[in-house]
């Protein structure tokens, strides 16, 4: 029987209640873009909420992780994972957690004591150290010097920055022929950590302040992944039982050795396994410029240029061969995967014809132009952003076809050009603003402020799906393009009119920051042409209503926008609808 079967038997066997995974894509909570962690569908019940199947839960979730995505292509990190997990709502605590954590291991999985160690929370000035959970150990035959209490860096758990949160303990495995130390180390790499059991008894709200939860929780986690490499006793993830099929599938298609081309095809096949889910989710995330469509079209591009790298022939179906074994794989517990594999397959096409035609140009020109240089030379920062400007080529992927040909780039040149552009871009988007009246832009101020509002009044109106494509602003009107697949109706637009001046008389704060742009994509904010912005962004939020990637300028509160108003909707292309606003 597999880990993913086991586990969950063991669980049902002590009174827990299976749950389906939930979407990747999170249905109720518009805070994260993925589902991080088992436990993030379940933060309503684990706030006091009764959950329909009891007290007891088990499960496997989908999870995806793309915060470390630079590290994927080493022997550990992946950006889609399965995360096993069990969950008391106020059942039962540490010392049952823990038993059932250390049977499950030691006579399920036979792991044998030798190789366990574990951590627990030394504690804070308001939780005391977890002698309970010291103890508990002890009593099942952990010896002293195999635990070790360490502070709220380690153990203590919080998805983010807040929600409900508590003190840990952690399980370490022994990954090494070495000889097993004596006293753990947690330092030491060779001891892994497969399963962490928090005890979750606070709420930290996003101010910081901690409260208690109104029941104590328990909410473990293991990754599949991981656990399963160690069980099959490789040191690599790639060869266990999760991906050894996949690697071998690139192996035959690319005619290569994974010995010699490791990382290339741990990136494809990590890459499109995740992409496999995000498109096979019932959410219909489909690739684009935007937040997980972004996320997602950074994944298959990734994917593509590393079949580049091993000669994998564009115009041969390998996406579809792997998403194809990728499927088959998991059908027997994501249904929804077969389900929407038209959908997988075609959109995994489409993206990669539209990608290939942009390579294919920026390649050529690549070519072209670095033609007469020798090892060693260096690319100007004038060609690299040429590729950039003219063929969407990303930094990254001039700075790898450089390294391909012994060349290196001009990174500040690069830079230097760039801020130079987006200097002049923003010169020019105020210039076409400037004319009329003195003092208009603190009109046109205001026009901007109310963008991002009727931005965020249309995707809930419409629904998320819906995306800005375009703005003009002047100091007598916004224009404001859109997708959405049909004329808004009269009650649509008193809907989005309406809800964009309660915004206005709420009075709300609007605040702006600096921060990577990964990190701004990872926080849901809006942008437009994503793979154009620089590397640190600014972020322009309003309240929770709003948070979009914006040079602006824009008002301090919402009350200084003024009344709006919607003075006409049409049509402004396929697919793209215009509306025409004043602010009075
Ligand atoms: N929620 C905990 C984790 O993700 C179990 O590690």
């Amino acid at each position: 029987m597999n880990l993913k079967d086991l586990y969950i038997n063991f669980f049902i066997s002590k009174g827990h209640k299976q749950i389906p995974s939930a979407p990747v894509v999170p249905e109720n909570d518009a805070s994260v873009l993925f589902n991080t962690a088992g436990m993030q569908p379940l933060i309503p019940y684990l706030m006091g909420k009764t959950h329909p199947y009891g007290t007891r839960l088990v499960d496997y979730q989908k999870c995806i992780r793309t915060n470390d995505l630079d590290s994927v292509g080493d022997t550990t990190h992946h950006t889609f994972f399965e995360m096993l997990g069990n969950w008391s709502l106020g059942d039962y605590f540490k010392e049952e957690s823990i038993s059932y954590s250390f049977e499950f291991l030691t006579k399920h999985l036979n792991i044998p004591i030798e190789r366990l160690a574990v951590t627990v929370y030394e504690g804070d000035d308001k939780i005391p150290r977890d002698e309970v959970s010291a103890s508990c150990w002890k009593k099942l035959g952990i010896p002293v010097e195999r635990i070790a209490y360490l502070d709220a860096d380690n153990n203590f758990w919080i998805a983010g920055e807040s929600g409900p949160c508590g003190g840990d303990t952690e399980i370490f495995y022994w990954r090494s022929n070495d000889d097993i130390p004596k006293v753990f180390n947690p330092e030491d790499n060779r001891w892994v950590e497969i399963w962490n059991n928090v005890f979750m008894e606070y709420y930290k709200d996003p101010d910081g302040n901690v409260t208690e939860l109104p029941k104590k929780n328990v909410d473990t986690g293991m990754g599949v992944e991981r656990t399963a490499a160690i069980l099959e006793g490789v040191n690599d993830n790639y060869l266990s039982s999760v991906w050894i099929d996949v690697i071998k599938l690139i192996e035959q298609i690319s005619n290569l050795k994974y010995e010699e081309h490791k990382e290339s095809m741990r990136i494809i096949a990590d890459h499109m396994r995740t992409a496999v889910f995000i498109l096979g989710d019932n959410a219909h995330v489909v690739p684009s410029n935007t937040d997980r469509g972004y996320i997602l079209r950074r994944l298959i591009r990734r994917a593509i240029r590393h079949t580049r790298y091993l000669n994998i022939d564009v115009n041969s179906n390998w996406e579809e061969q792997i998403a194809n074994l990728i499927i088959n794989k998991y059908s027997k517990y994501y249904e929804e995967l077969v389900n929407n594999k038209e959908t997988i397959i075609n959109e995994l096409k489409k993206e990669k014809t539209k990608f290939s035609h942009t390579l294919e140009k920026g390649l050529r020109v690549f070519e072209k132009e670095t033609s007469n240089l020798n090892n060693g030379d260096t690319i100007t920062g004038e060609l690299a952003f040429k590729l950039y400007d003219t063929f969407g080529f990303p930094i990254e992927l001039t700075e790898e076809e450089a390294q391909n040909k012994g060349l290196k780039v001009d990174i500040e040149g690069f830079n230097k050009r760039f801020e130079e552009h987006q200097e002049k871009s923003r010169t020019a988007s105020k210039g076409m603003f400037k004319g009329g009246l003195a003092g208009d832009s603190e009109t046109e101020t205001r026009y901007h402020t109310a963008t991002h509002l009727l931005n965020a009044a249309l995707k809930k109106v419409i629904g998320p799906s819906s995306h800005q494509m375009g703005s003009n602003i002047n100091n007598e009107r916004m224009r404001f393009d859109f997708t959405c697949d049909h004329k808004l109706t009269d009650e649509e637009k008193k809907q989005a009119e309406d809800l964009v001046n309660e915004w206005i008389n709420e009075g709300i704060d609007v605040t702006v920051e600096e921060m990577p742009k990964e990190k701004a994509v990872e926080l849901g904010a809006e942008a437009m042409f994503i793979e154009r912005y620089p590397d640190i962004v600014t972020v322009y939020s309003i309240g929770d209503i709003s948070k979009e990637i914006c040079m602006g300028p824009h008002v301090k509160n919402t009350k200084e926008v003024g009344h709006f108003k919607i003075v006409k909707e049409e049509a402004s292309s396929a697919g793209v609808r215009r509306i025409k606003g004043v602010i009075e």
